[in-house]
């Protein structure tokens, strides 16, 4: 049965979606249908399809009690509206119906786990949440929540473990079980992953620490998601409160990956490399499913807590996820390019090699802000590397956004300084790449709002919301040397 609260959401979409004009929206990420739109939920297989739920609250482009909303694809370009899927309509999640995930089970249907929260008075008068794992099932378009709700509560978490902060079940299935990994704070006060097993979604069994922070990186670390990728086991967390570390972590929320190996009678990841997820300006609590094929998928919310109370004026929905992007190990590192499907949608091919420049150029046709632009980079000489090559988009004259590739500290510093944002938020960020004397592959993926950067193949990817004006499209290259590059560009046709 769909609850009044549910309903009035629901009818709120119906009726203010078709406000937004399609030119608000980007042409190949997803967006709310109307207000705000924070973590994906329930990445996951249904039925042959991709569905995507996300952290929603309809009635406003600012957090508040949160829904869940729904859209789902064959291609993960592009994607058909659902109903809003889940309203805080029961007491234990009163509060919101806080970030999960999903999957499919044997009978056909499609379950969902989430955190309840319902927020309690202390004994010191002070009012706090109390987070519990919750589960509905249902067919893809409804669920009904379950009576046993919720299914994990205080009285399964181990000694010293948090209700206060215990969130983000993400569930996979294994050898006829379910898994969950979910965040928590134990005594310490910083972050851990605990690991909970069942066989029908409802009875939960406490397994073990999966992986804890030990105030290392961040504290409480939000939205786990854990699989196997090319022979490791991958933890990603989005811690919050992290210190920086060199230019490998900034300060704030940030994303982390651990990769490493698994010992099944400890429940513990082993861990051999710690690395940040993406190097940009906006993303968080990414999560990942597994296609049919067999390729590991993840998408994440392109925004960052620090600075989503700056939003451009007159808007009608706030949010987007980042395009989903293919993951795979390359040397004990964390690789990822977008999903292959997006060549699908590529336009006429316009191609440029070999360019030699000094200065500042621009090449005919290589304009736009929908658009997939590889650029491989050289310097003219061997013995004459560049200081710097900057590529910059979104341009007019007055704005733009850059990237700049210094050889010489082996950095990549994206700039969003001149997007045309009048408000002092974050829009620098540098990184360290692969030490190549000069010569760097730049792949770069703009639909209209967003820019979302591959280094390499996919080595580094950095992301960053662009608020520029639509009528700046040009595109520029700038070198203080003798540079050699090779252009390739398609415009993304979606429709
Ligand atoms: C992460 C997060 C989650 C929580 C959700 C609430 O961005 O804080 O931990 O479930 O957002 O919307």
């Amino acid at each position: 049965m769909t609850s009044k609260l549910l309903q009035k959401a629901r009818d709120f979409e119906t009726r203010y979606s078709p406000f937004v004009t399609p030119g608000e929206r980007p042409a190949f990420h997803v967006t709310p249908a109307i207000g705000w739109m924070n973590d994906p939920n329930g990445f996951s297989v249904y039925k042959g399809e991709y569905h995507l739920f996300y952290q929603y609250n309809p009635y406003g482009t600012k957090w508040d009690l949160m829904h869940w909303g729904h859209v789902k694809t064959k291609d993960f370009i592009r994607w058909e509206r659902l109903p809003a899927a889940l309203a805080p309509d029961a007491g234990y999640d009163q509060h919101g119906c806080f970030s999960g995930s999903a999957v499919e089970m044997p009978d056909g249907r499609q379950m969902l786990i989430y955190t309840g929260v319902r927020q309690t008075r202390q004994k010191n008068g002070k009012i706090r949440d109390r987070q519990t794992q919750c589960v509905a099932f249902g067919d893809g378009v409804d669920y009904e929540k379950s009576d046993a709700n919720p299914v994990i509560g205080s009285g399964d978490l181990p000694e010293g473990g948090s209700i206060h902060d215990f969130r983000d079940p993400k569930i996979w299935r294994e050898n006829d079980r379910y898994y969950i990994a979910v965040g928590n704070r134990p005594a310490d006060r910083s972050g851990s992953i605990l690991l909970y097993e069942s066989t029908d979604g409802l009875h939960w069994k406490y397994d073990g620490v999966l992986a804890a922070c030990h105030n290392q990186y961040g504290r409480m670390w939000e939205c786990p998601d854990f699989f196997k990728l090319d022979g490791k086991h991958v933890l990603l967390v989005s811690p919050q409160e992290m210190n920086p570390i060199g230019l490998e972590f900034h300060a704030g929320n940030g994303t982390v990956c651990l990769i490493g190996g698994y010992d099944p009678k400890t429940h513990h990841q082993i861990r051999e490399n710690v690395q940040a997820v993406d190097y940009g300006l906006d993303f968080y609590a990414p999560q990942t499913l597994e296609t049919p094929d067999g390729r590991r998928v993840m998408i994440a919310w392109m925004q960052n807590w620090e600075t989503v109370n700056c939003q451009p004026e007159g808007i009608r929905y706030f949010g987007e996820m980042t395009l989903p992007r293919e993951l795979s190990i390359r040397d004990g590192r964390l690789i990822q390019n977008p999903v292959r499907e997006l060549e699908n949608y590529r336009g006429y091919q316009i191609l440029y090699r070999n360019v030699q420049f000094s200065g500042h150029t621009t090449l005919g046709n290589v304009k736009g802000r929908t658009l997939d632009m590889t650029v491989s980079v050289r310097p003219a000489a061997e013995n004459a590397v560049y200081r710097n090559f900057k590529i910059n988009v979104a341009s007019d004259g007055e704005h733009c956004v850059s990237i700049r590739y210094k050889p010489e500290n082996n950095t990549v510093r994206i700039d969003r300084t001149h997007s045309g944002f009048p408000h002092d938020i974050v829009n620098v960020r540098d990184f360290m790449v692969r030490p190549n004397r000069g010569e760097i592959k730049l792949r770069l993926i703009l639909d209209r709002h967003s820019l979302e950067l591959f280094v390499n193949d996919g080595e580094q990817a950095a992301t960053a919301m662009i608020y520029t004006d639509q009528s700046a499209d040009a595109i520029n290259f700038e070198t203080d040397g003798c540079a050699v590059m090779d252009v390739e560009k398609y415009d993304i046709v979606t429709d």
